[in-house]
């Protein structure tokens, strides 16, 4: 991602609840512990996108978004799998994300990748107000050369 993708990464995330702004956006390409990932179609247009954060042995999934008109063609699954790779290439061990509890298509995207529930936030969320429900997935194994 480069800054010039902020505008149109700040248009998808205006049509999912809590969206970052166009300016946190922006930053995004200077802060080397976030990794950005653009989906795009053949002609170009941006049909997803995701945010992860590493952190030592650590990474957390931050954003994930497909636009409205896009959903259920499979791009969220791609979008998740490839944070899923990169971290785990970049050395994270434990993949977190937190979840409203009401969000049931990323709940229920999540648990097809095999998440599991760790712990809740009560009253995280606001506008509307929700709970956060924290997942895990470990990534020991992958990448891991076998003993
Ligand atoms: C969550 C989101 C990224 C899923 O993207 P998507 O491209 O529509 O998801 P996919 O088509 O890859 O779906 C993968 C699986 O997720 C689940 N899923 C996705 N949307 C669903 C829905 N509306 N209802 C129930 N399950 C759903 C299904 O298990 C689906 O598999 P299936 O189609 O074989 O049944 C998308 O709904 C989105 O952008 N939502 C707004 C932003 C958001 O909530 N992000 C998550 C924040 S934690």
């Amino acid at each position: 991602m480069v800054t010039a993708d902020a505008a149109a990464v700040a248009a998808l995330e205006n049509e999912s609840l809590s969206p970052w702004t166009a300016a946190q956006i922006a930053a995004l390409p200077e802060q080397k512990q976030y990794r950005a990932r653009l989906c795009r179609a053949a002609d170009g247009e941006l049909v997803g996108w995701s945010c992860l954060l590493l952190a030592a042995d650590e990474a957390e999934l931050l954003k994930i978004a497909v636009p409205l008109a896009r959903r259920r063609q499979g791009i969220g699954r791609a979008l998740l799998a490839d944070a899923v790779a990169g971290a785990a290439r970049a050395g994270a061990r434990r993949f977190f994300l937190e979840v409203r509890e009401h969000n049931q298509a990323a709940r229920a995207l999540y648990a097809g990748a095999g998440f599991i529930e760790i712990g809740r936030r009560q009253g995280y969320y606001r506008q509307p107000a929700d709970d956060a429900l924290v997942l895990e997935k470990s990534l020991r194994g992958i990448y891991e050369k076998s003993a």
